[in-house]
């Protein structure tokens, strides 16, 4: 199976990514920003939950977090692989995430680092705040996700290297340009 990681600060483009890899080599998508999105869209529990940290651009705990990846993760038939977009984001989520991985026989294939510099992380999110509306995309909540990242989530970078999986993907550019990048990385594995 090709378990692929797309990494990467907000705005990064993992979502945008993600769509590609997919409709390319078939794999199933996991984002866990979009599962969340979902649950609050429902109202449920888990939803309301999830709100109060998404709004301050909060991390959910990761008991929670690694519960409901793995759910997700289960709910797949037949599967061809998996890109987890949004997941891990903390070296608890990372060190779940590999043993859930190893208790099913499997391992991830390929970690992408999608690398954006900050002030085009900020116009794209701010841009995308002023036509979509996702309720975290405004100056003061993307500071906060910015700083999250940096504090919780770039460790990861070094985690992955260890690991021997990490490939660095230029996420400036065209979407195709960045695209054929991350092709070559994956069809490296
Ligand atoms: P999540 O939904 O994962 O948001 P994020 O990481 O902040 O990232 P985004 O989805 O905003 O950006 P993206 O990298 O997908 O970029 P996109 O392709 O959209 O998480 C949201 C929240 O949920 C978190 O803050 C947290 O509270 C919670 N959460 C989620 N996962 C969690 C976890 N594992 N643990 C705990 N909490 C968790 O692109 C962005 C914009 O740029 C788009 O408008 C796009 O069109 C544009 N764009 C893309 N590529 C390019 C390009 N090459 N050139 C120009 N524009 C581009
Ligand atoms: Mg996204």
């Amino acid at each position: 199976m090709l378990n692929v990681i797309i990494f990467g600060a907000p705005g990064s483009g993992k979502g945008t990514q993600s769509e590609r890899i997919v409709a390319k080599y078939g794999i199933n998508h996991i984002s866990t920003g979009d599962v969340l999105r979902a649950e609050i869209k429902n109202g449920t529990e888990l939803g309301k939950t999830a709100k109060g940290y998404i709004d301050q651009g909060q991390l959910i705990p990761d008991t929670l977090m690694i519960d409901i990846l793995a759910s997700v993760f289960d709910s797949f038939k037949d599967s061809k692989g998996v890109i987890f977009d949004g997941f891990p984001r903390t070296i608890a989520q990372a060190e779940a995430l590999k043993e859930m991985l190893a208790t099913r026989g499997q391992a991830v294939s390929v970690m992408l680092d999608l690398d954006v510099a900050e002030d085009e992380l900020m116009a794209r999110l701010i841009k995308r705040g002023l036509e979509s509306g996702r309720a975290d995309d405004n100056e003061e909540t993307i500071k906060k996700r910015l700083f999250v990242y940096h504090s919780q989530t770039s460790p990861l970078i070094d985690w992955y290297k260890k690991e021997g999986v990490y490939q660095h993907i230029t996420g400036l550019g065209t979407m195709d340009g960045i695209f054929a990048d991350i092709c070559k990385a994956i069809e490296k594995e």
